[in-house]
């Protein structure tokens, strides 16, 4: 089969890119054009030596930051910047966030020395100002999973020691650190701020919404189906406008082994089975060691994962919460943003092949101030699923207990039933089958939505809004509210890129309406970041693979001629997958989680020593500055 479906492709793909005609025009009447790398950024206003590029400070026209030069991209085990920046680290797995916190070694670590320093992968960064200041941040960063063979010297394949899931357990989960602004413009943690804390698969958590006290999320620890220990596979999440950290459970099923013995018979295996939770042994064997992770012991006890956990970085007072009202998925990230008449929508992506997009909308109205009030916004809504029609237009189905398909004819008898097996309900209800929603960001000068669709090499029949079979380079979608309301029920939508390199015709790549020699390919969209301006960020997972450029942040331009072009910021170790991209509140400092530098590797046959020459390579957060301390990408 070829990897582009000819007509189909063809077609869908020109009418979704139609809308940016113009630029062709322009282009043919500027016969001096020369298309070749970097040509179009200049003739649009965007390189060196025309204007924006030039002056530092001055934006180009279309919203996108390009004072800087792009970087060169290949094969390397550091960080690289553009010239005129700088990057230090901020903090890194085992790094002690107490003063009296163990310091690290990772030959004698316990639970209770990894539960009182930096969390390993770390994933999804947030941060929070403190007492207003810009010098001083409460970073909350996400852990979402463990490399055995690069974090204990005795590892050995298949047979994890009791003490070895210990430590993952306590390594996976969230880290709370008080970060503070050196003299020399670097980050570092205070390992005396009273805000430090870890929350890992040992803290207590509580469930809120129409699926808590479900039977099917009670077990042999909490009867109630109300309480949960620990948060699993944090990916990537979101910021609330009151300033809590939602944190998103991804892929949850990898920790939960021997479905197959759990009886045919029993309805919750079909549910399990639909999320891939494991049939035999797990990788990690958890299971072996806690039975809570034994499917056939604890059955109940993978539904209590897959859902939008919200923390208060401020107050340690205030239990986690898994609001079931969002939904229960693999979920990447959760993007809220308010709704003409103030409530709160929450953009979500189901992070697996043929899965959907998701919005929320709450009931209740977001009150300036009202701290109390505003955390209990996730506990009754409407949760939706989108379907993209050919046309360019799309549908917000709403996912509600007795309407449509979701009723006991299939299985359906509350709105708890229909929450824990969320997918089910969307794909009854007809949503689009997508190439892996990952992350989802919302544009604050037009409002638009921005979805990255990662790769899906499974793809044999395209459908509009996913034109590429055997897509492994992944692509983006623009998603226009039909009124300019996070509330509406329609949008519009159009594919900003399908990533890839323009230049290779097995790709099919296409950006916006740039040439194909003007523009600097990228692959696997994963998370995205708008600045301040408007300009979008993406930063890549799996490009070191589908293209042999290492994963990085790049910024691409959305409106205007041009729209599409990419312009490479940063890029990170080979090995590692670039993430948790976030500004600091002035944006003179960007932070990057670079996750898994040496996965794939062993301590004795290491492919990454990042980011202290030395072995084990560690999970890292790190800051980029333009060493005039000014804003980033300008
Ligand atoms: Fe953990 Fe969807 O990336
Ligand atoms: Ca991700
Ligand atoms: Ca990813």
């Amino acid at each position: 089969m070829p990897r582009i479906s000819g007509d189909t492709f063809d077609r869908i793909l020109a009418r979704r890119f139609s809308r940016r005609s113009f630029l062709k025009g322009s282009l043919a009447a500027a016969p001096l054009l020369v298309f070749r790398p970097g040509s179009l950024a200049e003739a649009i206003g965007l390189g060196p030596g025309n204007g924006a590029g030039a002056a530092p400070g001055v934006r180009a026209g279309n919203g996108v930051r390009a004072g800087f030069t792009p970087i060169s991209r290949g094969k390397t085990d550091t960080v690289t910047v553009p010239e005129g920046y700088e990057w230090h680290v901020v903090v890194r797995w085992g790094d002690p966030i107490h003063a009296d916190s163990p310091p690290f070694d990772f030959r004698t670590q316990t639970i209770e020395s990894q539960s009182a320093q930096f969390g390993y992968n770390c994933d999804f960064t947030a941060v929070f100002p403190v007492e207003g200041r810009s010098d001083r941040l409460l970073l909350c960063v996400n852990h979402e999973f463990t490399n055995p063979p690069i974090m204990f010297p005795d590892h050995l394949e298949g047979f994890a020691t009791f003490d070895q899931v210990g430590v993952e357990l306590a390594a996976h989960g969230i880290s709370i650190v008080e970060i503070r602004r050196q003299a020399d413009g670097s980050w570092a943690p205070d390992v005396n701020s009273p805000y430090n804390r870890r929350c890992t698969m040992f803290t207590p958590m509580t469930f809120t919404g129409a699926a808590a006290g479900h039977a099917w999320l009670r077990t042999g620890d909490d009867p109630e189906g109300t309480r949960v220990l620990g948060t699993l596979n944090n990916c990537a999440g979101g910021k609330t406008p009151w300033n809590t950290y939602l944190t998103c459970e991804e892929n949850f099923h990898k920790y939960f082994g021997k479905l197959e013995d759990l009886p045919a018979d029993d309805p919750r295996r079909s549910v399990h089975e639909g999320y891939g939770v494991r049939k035999k042994r797990t990788y990690r064997q958890w299971e072996d060691h806690y039975p809570r992770f034994r499917v056939p012991d604890e059955p109940n006890e993978p539904f209590r994962f897959g859902w939008v956990v919200e923390i208060d970085p401020f107050d340690e007072e205030f239990v986690p919460r898994k609001h079931t009202a969002l939904g229960r998925m693999k979920h990447e990230g959760a993007t809220p943003c308010l709704t003409k008449d103030g409530r709160v929508a929450v953009y979500m992506g189901d992070d697996e092949v043929f899965q959907h997009v998701y919005k929320f909308v709450s009931d209740g109205t977001w009150k300036s101030g009202d701290r109390e009030t505003n955390r209990t916004l996730f506990e009754s809504g409407t949760l939706y699923t989108a379907r993209f029609d050919e046309n360019g237009k799309g549908e917000w189905l709403p996912i509600v207990f007795g309407q449509g398909p979701l009723t006991s004819a299939n299985g359906f008898e509350s709105q708890g039933d229909v929450l824990i097996d969320t997918r089910r309900a969307a794909r009854l209800l007809g949503a689009t089958k997508m190439d892996r929603p990952e992350d989802i960001a919302v544009s604050p000068r037009t409002g638009y939505a921005y979805v990255a669709l990662t790769n899906n090499t499974d793809r044999e029949e395209p459908n509009a809004a996913n034109p590429r079979v055997e897509n492994r380079h992944g692509h983006v979608i623009e998603l226009r509210p039909e009124d300019g309301d996070h509330a509406d029920r329609s949008f519009a939508w159009d594919i900003l890129l399908m990533a890839g390199d323009p230049e290779d015709d097995e790709d099919g790549a296409r950006y916006g309406d740039c040439p194909p020699g003007s523009v600097s390919p990228i692959s696997c969209p994963d998370n995205l970041l708008f600045d301040r301006d408007g300009g979008l960020w993406i930063c890549t997972d799996g490009q070191s693979y589908a293209l042999g450029l290492d994963d990085g942040i790049s910024t691409v331009a959305l409106e205007g001629p041009g729209r599409g072009l990419v312009r490479p910021f940063a890029c990170i170790p080979s090995t590692a997958e670039c993430t948790g991209p976030e500004f600091s509140p002035d944006e003179t400092s960007l932070f990057l989680a670079v996750q898994h530098p040496g996965e794939g590797g062993s301590l004795d046959r290491p492919l990454s020593s990042f980011p202290d020459g030395s072995q084990p390579p560690r999970p890292t957060v790190i800051s980029i500055r333009k060493k005039d301390g000014g804003t980033i990408g300008t």
